[in-house]
């Protein structure tokens, strides 16, 4: 069977994005703002494994492409992929295009699962916590950390039963007793995130994905905790700190713009104030994946060999700093940043 583009006229000079061309098996709605799509490779073959925490990139028409988290089990992962997407009105666009667009038997073209926000394979408890629709990611971990038979809790936190996402997944799971829903509308059910963190048992990991607020709340209440036993995913990027050396708000590379040299090419590109490194090669035509354009997915992870990048990433280790740059958001330091390309 084909695995070509299957949208509506791509434009023919676009380069096929993505790994596998997938059909939309079943879509679910779960809530008025929250549906469900089940998407299994349209040649029948089985789709590569994907861990709890990982996440898909999915290319949509218009040039649109963004990361939704697998929330199915990943032991079934290689039948098919489930994702929960909420549509936001307010968004960039790709949770409205998504619930509009696809229907089931729709094809769509996704990438490769990665994983940015895993399990810790030892600990003595994991606390999952999921603000609205964060709660996607979490599932996936319950169904991996029931699988293994260890030690967890999933709390979720929403405004009424009705913004429950996933709910029918979370009513049936072989694990339901290990879920807490906490309703802003029912009093008794309310808790303070940070007190769960505070409460959590000795040598405990906590995994936290939610909106702003939420993620700031467990931010702060997280702060003193090891690094190695705090794991958590944004849904856009978070606020950053600004550059060492320059004035609050004030991005010193931004105002001067810096050179691009690729190395492999031998070409220079001048980046000024205002465009990201990705939008200067994509404007000098040299391809590069993004997805989020907002450091989170590591879609557009690419090699450096000079320069003092200002990285401004949530998706890089300090360690994978060390030698690559997501170019979506990253500016530089020295006057000029060579990239392996
Ligand atoms: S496009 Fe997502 S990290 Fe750069």
């Amino acid at each position: 069977m084909s695995d070509a583009l299957a949208w509506p006229k791509p434009p023919s000079a676009e380069p096929i994005r993505g790994e596998f061309c997938v059909r939309v098996a079943r879509v679910m709605r779960h809530t008025e703002e929250v549906s469900g799509y089940l998407l299994k490779r349209l040649d029948g073959q089985a789709l590569p494994p994907a861990e709890a925490g990982a996440h898909i990139d999915i290319y949509l028409p218009g040039d649109l492409a963004r990361s939704y988290s697998l929330c199915g089990d990943p032991a079934r992962s290689a039948e098919g992929y489930e994702i929960a997407v909420k549509r936001e009105e307010r968004g960039r666009g790709g949770s409205r295009a998504l619930h509009q667009w696809a229907r089931e038997g729709q094809l769509l073209r996704i990438g490769r699962p990665r994983n940015l926000f895993a399990l810790a394979t030892q600990a003595p408890h994991h606390r999952l916590l999921g603000g609205g629709i964060g709660v996607t990611p979490l599932v996936a971990m319950a169904h991996s950390l029931h699988a293994r038979g260890a030690s967890f809790d999933l709390h979720v936190f929403v405004r009424s039963a009705d913004h429950l996402p996933l709910r029918a997944a979370l009513e049936a799971a072989p694990w339901r007793d290990r879920v807490t829903v906490h309703r802003d509308d029912a009093p008794e059910t309310r808790a303070d995130p940070a007190t769960l963190v505070a409460m959590a048992p000795t040598g405990a990991h906590i995994y936290y994905c939610g909106p702003e607020g939420f993620m700031d709340r467990l931010r702060e209440a997280c702060h003193d905790w090891p690094a190695e036993r705090v794991h958590f995913e944004h849904f856009g990027a978070p606020p950053k700190a600004p550059p060492p050396g320059t004035d609050a708000g004030t991005d010193a590379s931004a105002e001067a713009g810096f050179e691009l040299i690729l190395a492999r090419r031998q070409r220079r590109l001048h980046v000024p104030p205002g465009k990201s490194i990705a939008m200067v090669l994509h404007g000098a035509g040299i391809p590069v994946d993004t997805v989020c354009e907002q450091g989170i997915c590591a879609s557009c992870i690419t090699p450096y060999l000079d320069g003092t990048p200002d990285h401004q990433d949530s998706c890089l280790t300090d360690e994978e700093r060390a030698t690559h740059v997501a170019v979506c958001c990253a500016r530089a330091l020295t006057p000029t940043l060579t990239l392996d390309i």
